[in-house]
């Protein structure tokens, strides 16, 4: 969602004339899109903004901009810590880097209704794969989550817009979108998230459709029902499960108890057996015990996940579970995510060896970042893949290639005629 953020920011910045630079002393204009979903992340931005600092005393034509859940969130206390700081704009706001010079304001978080029809140009990263926002903010209030504080409720931007958006994609050669929300399976448009779905994958062009993020508890039938169905809808699920604890999942409010979570997995797999499954855990929450804790990691022995993203819980201000009489110790927490972790990694390398031998659709993204090797792709099920090759391949091309190694974190494979 911040990665989406900064590419519309550039974008407004670049149709008003500015240029990207590299070179942060030759900046007029430095913008902070920040995030503050763990204190690391906010640490890192005070931090990265402290050395901003010297540039502005040597050069005041120097503008500073912070945005981001971090703006959002701290509003004026930015300023006041940071006095060098010329404007805070949040997260509904961007639109607001069309004239920084005409605000009135140094600060910008209101709510702002007409978030879904601003439709600025944006600068995208990638050539091949897109990010589409299809609906911002989130009503869920997880304890420990500081998001619905920082973006606001939930607002689904109509089907028209989206499709003309990813139509407008295919046009430019874009082969992949992902389509963001903060709990896609509520999105409430003209149609349900599966109609939006089977629109999209009438789209000419498009080859892959992804999303981020699902929400256990709204995973309807009609979304299980459509993996293996529709054609371009990408074999893969990022479904945070946070812990395997049903007492620790309901202080987290997550509205799901862990055999729910169970079935919803069953019933994916029954209906696409090959389907890629990826989660998050929260290691350490206020109150888990040593018993909760390993709840979490049978459920990791249990269920296979593909991969994992897992946290270290970090009491936001504000929020519910910040709150909690027995918030638990550092070293607890890091012993906790430390054997998550470990238990993670054997578990995803095994899987990936299952791999070895089979022939898998791979989108060719781009060079390869790792040495001894020419391309990088990406399966359908999300896994990235170092290729081999004699010949050149064109960035997206489509190909069935045979694994031939797997690592925790990649598959290797060579190409002889593409
Ligand atoms: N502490 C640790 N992890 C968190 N996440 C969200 N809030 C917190 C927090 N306060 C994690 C959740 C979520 C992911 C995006 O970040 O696992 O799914
Ligand atoms: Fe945070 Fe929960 Fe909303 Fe996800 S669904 S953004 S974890 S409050």
């Amino acid at each position: 969602m911040n990665d989406r953020d900064s590419e519309r920011i550039a974008g407004i910045l670049e149709s008003e004339g500015y240029l990207n630079t590299d070179k942060v002393v030759d900046a007029d204009l430095i913008v902070v899109n920040t995030c503050s979903i763990r204190q690391k992340a906010e640490d890192k931005f005070f931090s990265q903004l402290g050395r901003f600092k010297g540039l502005k005393k040597r050069r005041p034509a120097l503008k500073i901009a912070v945005a981001g859940c971090i703006a959002q969130q701290m509003g004026m206390a930015i300023i006041k810590r940071a006095p060098y700081v010329d404007y805070v704009v949040g997260t509904q706001n961007i639109h607001a880097f069309k004239d920084l010079n005409a605000l009135n304001s140094q600060i910008i978080t209101e709510d702002n209704p007409q978030i879904l029809e601003l439709n600025f140009r944006s600068k995208r990263k990638n050539t091949l794969k897109a990010l589409v926002n299809i609906m911002y903010g989130c009503n869920n209030f997880c304890s420990y989550c500081i998001v619905p504080f920082t973006r606001g409720r939930e607002k689904s931007r109509a089907s028209e817009d989206i499709i003309n958006e990813i139509k407008e994609l295919a046009n430019k050669g874009y082969k992949e979108v992902m389509l963001l929300g903060q709990n896609v399976n509520s999105y409430k448009g003209d149609v349900s998230f599966a109609g939006l779905l089977r629109y999209i994958d009438s789209i000419e062009g498009i080859e892959r459709i992804r999303f981020m993020t699902s929400h256990p508890k709204d995973l309807s039938d009609d979304l299980i029902e459509a993996f293996g169905r529709l054609k371009k809808l990408c074999e893969h699920i990022h479904l945070p499960l946070q812990s395997g604890s049903s007492r620790i999942l309901q202080l987290m409010n997550r509205k799901y108890t862990y055999e729910e979570y169970l079935e919803k997995i069953q019933r994916l797999r029954g209906r696409c057996p090959d389907i890629a499954i990826t989660s998050d855990i929260i290691a350490g929450f206020p109150g888990e015990t040593e018993e909760d804790h390993n709840l979490t990691l049978k459920a990791l022995k249990d269920i296979e996940f593909d991969g994992l993203f897992t946290f270290k819980y970090s009491p936001r201000a504000g929020t519910a579970a910040s709150r909690l009489p027995e918030q638990l110790d550092e070293d607890t927490k890091d012993r906790r995510l430390q054997e998550i972790n470990t238990l993670q990694d054997e578990i995803t390398e095994k899987k990936n060896k299952r791999l070895i031998d089979s022939y898998l659709e791979v989108l060719i993204e781009s060079p390869s970042d790792r040495a001894g090797f020419d391309f990088m792709g990406r399966t359908r099920t999300n896994k990235i893949v170092y290729v081999n090759s004699k010949n050149s391949i064109p960035y997206g091309s489509i190909l069935k290639i045979q694994i031939k190694k797997a690592n925790r974190h990649s598959l290797e494979a060579d190409v002889e005629r593409p």
